[in-house]
């Protein structure tokens, strides 16, 4: 009996314990996430640069105005010229004016015309050939979406195949291809910036979703963003294992609903909007990487949800989500009944 007690009471502290570590964890990454975290990703002189994929607006846009903040260069990949041309703008109008008035500030924000759901290996080996005159250490994966035909929120079953083909271009072939094409370029290094644990690495940032659990409506964007998960969880994990690759960082980012171009309706108000979410993408991604973390939740309400969900009641947690996703197929069945 006693010995039974005993490991109930060893038990329970062991759960106490965890719980408080992890309350800990979440309190300090949200609260004291630091400045400059992404530090370890610049080089000496400030010569970094970071690819953003889609780019142009939403998440992507947020990420690349803090990575200019913080002194990156940022090559803006879009799939619409102006818009991508207009975001740049955007950009360069951001940075202080330099006391020469040179045009090098205007030169580190930088545009790149790519089609992600219909890039060929040649165009990919075009884009990787421009990069390689630059020093580049980080790549975002950001790119991703629903790229169906509308309704964007319906049964797997009226899916066409080119509806199915356009969700897993989009959102896993390209990453992977482009991510394993940039590896060579991401781990080079040179002999004044050697790298060390907190110095001189590079980092390739992957966007999943919190959809990864497999959300109605949207089975195969859930199912790309569970690539996307394991993708980058994989990357991370092989990268530290070689020497030659081990000061390359993998990280994967998991959203929740963020107001967006792409994330527009049937949003709840509650949502950050894209560049709060992607400033705190790149102020919490170096702390994320030196506590160890494959993927975070840079946003202290999605990690709380999700925290939440891992312990609420099965059934509960079911109705939430239907909820949810029946009231966002709603919205965009509105809108589109009144628009198309
Ligand atoms: N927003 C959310 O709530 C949320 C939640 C979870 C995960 N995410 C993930 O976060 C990432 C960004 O989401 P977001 O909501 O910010 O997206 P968004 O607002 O739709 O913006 C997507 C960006 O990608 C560009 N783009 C679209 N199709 C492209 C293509 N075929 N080739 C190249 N560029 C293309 C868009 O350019 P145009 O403007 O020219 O179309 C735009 O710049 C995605 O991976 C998404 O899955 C978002």
């Amino acid at each position: 009996m006693n010995t039974l007690i005993l490991a109930f009471a060893g038990l329970g502290a062991v759960v106490a314990i965890r719980l408080l570590r992890s309350t800990m964890d979440f309190i300090s990454f949200h609260l004291f996430p630091g400045s400059h975290t992404l530090d370890r990703y610049q080089r000496p002189g400030n010569t970094a640069w970071a690819l953003v994929t889609g780019a142009s607006a939403g998440i992507g846009l947020g990420i690349a105005q803090e990575l200019v903040r913080q002194g990156f260069g940022v090559i803006l990949l879009g799939h619409l010229k102006d818009e991508v041309e207009a975001a740049a703008a955007q950009l360069r109008a951001m940075r202080p004016p330099t006391d020469d008035n040179s045009n090098d500030d205007d030169a580190r924000v930088r545009t790149y015309v790519l089609d992600a759901r219909h890039a060929t290996p040649s165009d990919l080996s075009k884009l990787v050939a421009t990069l390689s005159t630059l020093d580049l250490t980080i790549l975002v994966n950001n790119v991703g979406g629903n790229a169906v035909e509308h309704p964007p929120f319906r049964p797997h079953g009226t899916y066409s195949c080119a509806d199915v083909d356009a969700v897993i271009d989009q959102n896993a072939r390209f990453m992977a291809r482009l991510t394993a094409l940039l590896i060579p370029l991401l781990a080079r290094t040179k002999p004044d910036a050697r790298p060390t644990a907190s110095r001189n690495r590079s980092l390739v940032l992957t966007m999943s979703s919190g959809g990864y659990i497999g959300v109605p409506y949207l089975v195969m964007y859930s199912a790309t963003k569970a690539f996307n998960r394991g993708f980058g969880a994989a990357l991370a994990r092989e990268l530290a294992l070689d020497p030659s690759t081990a000061h390359v960082d993998s990280l994967v980012v998991i959203p929740g609903e963020v107001a967006s171009q792409g994330n527009c309706r049937g949003v709840p108000a509650s949502a950050p909007r894209w560049d709060v979410f992607g400033r705190e993408i790149v102020q919490k991604a170096g702390l994320a990487v030196a506590r160890g973390w494959k993927e975070m939740f840079p946003h202290w309400r999605h990690g709380a949800e999700y925290a939440l969900m891992g312990v609420a009641p099965g059934a509960a947690v079911e109705k939430a989500l239907a909820e949810q996703m029946k009231a966002k197929k709603q919205a965009w069945d509105e809108y589109l009944g009144k628009n198309e």
